[in-house]
């Protein structure tokens, strides 16, 4: 199963994508995960990518392509694909649809979770992860069950902020969200690259899981 996860800024969809790939046993690439990595590489491309992501806005198309085309086409033990944030423009879109085609694998679903602005800036400014495993949490809505120790892998410490999850950095971010990635809902329902679920984000993360699941279940059946 290849999935591609839309939503906005703190819909939730690195805390669901872990919990789906795990599941359903898909490999799960962010690419804000992959370009936050090139970003600490220190590589020439990663120094380039601050300018863009410091300030909320997205990495130029042909950047991202690039570097989720080789993160897609590396080789994986994994049955499926779960692309998280990417793509995020209909240029980006089309590229993804190229690739797969070309891999004879081409997307099977695309989930979007809907969460209302308003909630954004609460949810991203509290955001906190685990800097040993990535496990992600909140310091209000989704707190490790013993505080200071990731549930997951059992690091004890201080968890880690992201550079730009500042509330002046997000609302830069989901006003790129608005006027680019919004649009790709119309994307895929006009096309037949796949499929749009539309998923209530604006739950809490274990009712969203249990939609999510059910939905994909279904979808499965
Ligand atoms: P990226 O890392 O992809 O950030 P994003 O899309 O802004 O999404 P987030 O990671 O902030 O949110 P999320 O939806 O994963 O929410 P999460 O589960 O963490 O991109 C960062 C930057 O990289 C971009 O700004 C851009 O510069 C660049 N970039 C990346 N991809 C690009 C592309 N394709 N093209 C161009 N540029 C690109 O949850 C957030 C918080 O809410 C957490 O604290 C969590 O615990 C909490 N939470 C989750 N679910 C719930 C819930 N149901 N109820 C309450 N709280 C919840």
């Amino acid at each position: 199963m290849r999935i591609v996860l839309l939503g906005a800024p703190g819909a939730g969809k690195g805390t669901q994508a872990k919990r789906l790939a795990e599941q359903f046993d898909m490999q799960h690439l962010s690419s804000g995960d992959v370009l936050r990595a090139e970003k600490a590489s220190g590589s020439e491309l990663g120094q380039s990518l601050s300018q863009y992501m410091d300030a909320g806005q997205l990495v130029p198309d042909d950047v991202v392509v690039s570097v989720m085309a080789k993160a897609i086409s590396a080789p994986s033990d994994k049955a499926g694909l779960l692309l998280d944030g990417f793509p995020r423009t209909v240029g980006q879109a089309e590229a993804l649809d190229k690739q797969l085609d070309e891999l004879g694998s081409p997307l099977d679903l695309v989930v979007d979770i809907q969460v209302p602005d308003e909630r954004i800036v609460a949810r991203i400014c509290g955001r906190r992860s685990c800097p040993e495993c990535g496990a992600i949490y909140h310091v209000e809505f989704l707190k490790p069950k013993t505080p200071g120790v990731c549930d997951k892998c059992g690091f004890e410490g201080k968890f880690s902020l992201r550079a730009d999850d500042r509330e002046d950095v997000v609302r830069e971010r989901l006003a790129a969200y608005n006027e680019y990635t919004a649009p790709l809902v119309g994307y895929y329902r006009g096309g037949d690259a796949g499929r749009v679920l539309r998923v209530d984000g604006d739950k809490s993360p274990d009712d969203v899981t249990t939609e999510m699941m059910s939905m994909l279940k279904a979808d499965r059946a």
